[in-house]
């Protein structure tokens, strides 16, 4: 009996480094001539271990975007604390493909390795493989303006998985997929996460779809977009996007973020 006791493990502490820190982030867009201000984000705090995968939710138009670019560093703070602990920039797959139409399909997810000047043979064996991943394998050679919306938002998930940053910033990339892409291609990033376990900023519209990837939901308010809530989601890993439906939890806690969102200010 004592053995088994002293065998008991302790709870381990994990203390995982940072890779994101924002401290009381406020943003505010002038109109040209300066007498209009429109606060978009407003004291906006939360942090990102390195590795783990936080999904943000929240009303249309309450900042999300504006927090990813800020991230990414394509648009500028007003206030507030903003650090990425990497010494690479992040990736970024933008809310609306943003995939280059003079370019062939494999050499649009080619293109930040040609940029990083990795050898051809590398380059041709990861778009493949990415190609592969997003189901555009016979598309390789076609142009964007010959995919539909969806496909040319697959194309931007391949072009930013394909080049090895260490945080990925993902704004609604699966957005304009129907439901069924969608699962696929959830199912497809948390097979890479787990197996790559980089650090991930997801922005999304859908609260199921959150709790199928994150390990923790942000919840923001209403514009000014601050923060609401902090929910840890507490499904083990490996994921599998179905299986998981038939946990009560997952309705419980969709439940609860909706009610969020439907009441921001709280109970
Ligand atoms: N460049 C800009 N100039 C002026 N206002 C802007 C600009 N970009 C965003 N805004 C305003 O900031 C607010 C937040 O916009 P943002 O795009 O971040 O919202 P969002 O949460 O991503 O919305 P959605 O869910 O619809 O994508 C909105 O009121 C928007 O009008
Ligand atoms: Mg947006």
């Amino acid at each position: 009996m004592t053995a088994a006791l002293q065998k008991t493990p302790k709870p381990k502490v994990v203390c995982a480094p940072p890779a994101i820190e924002v401290t009381t982030l406020t943003k505010a867009f002038y109109n040209s001539d300066a007498d209009r201000v429109t606060l978009a984000v407003s004291d906006f705090s939360f942090s990102v271990a390195r590795g783990e995968f936080v999904c943000i939710v929240g009303p249309s138009g309450c900042g999300k975007t504006t927090v990813l670019r800020i991230l990414a560093d394509l648009e500028s703070k007003l206030s507030g604390e903003v650090k990425l602990h990497t010494d690479d920039a992040p990736a970024m797959v933008f809310q609306e493909a943003s995939v280059l139409p003079w370019l062939t399909v494999a050499q649009n997810v080619a293109l930040p390795l040609k940029l990083k000047g990795t050898p051809q043979a590398q380059q041709k064996a990861r778009v493949e493989e990415m190609l592969a991943l997003t189901g555009l394998t016979s598309f390789a050679n076609a142009r964007p303006s010959q995919l539909s919306g969806g496909m040319r938002q697959r194309v931007s998930v391949a072009r930013a998985l394909a080049d090895d940053r260490d945080i990925l910033l993902m704004d609604e990339p699966f957005g304009a997929l129907d439901e069924q892409t969608r699962l696929v291609l959830q199912q497809e990033l948390l097979r890479i996460w787990e197996a790559t376990r980089k650090t991930v900023v997801f922005i999304t519209h859908s609260v199921d779809e959150a709790l199928t990837l994150a390990d923790r939901v942000l919840v923001m308010s209403p514009r000014p977009g601050t923060l609401v809530a902090d929910l840890k989601v507490p499904f083990e890993r490996p994921r599998d996007v179905v299986e998981m439906r038939r946990d009560k939890r997952f309705w419980d806690l969709t439940y609860e973020v909706w009610n969020l969102l439907a009441s921001p200010g709280g109970a």
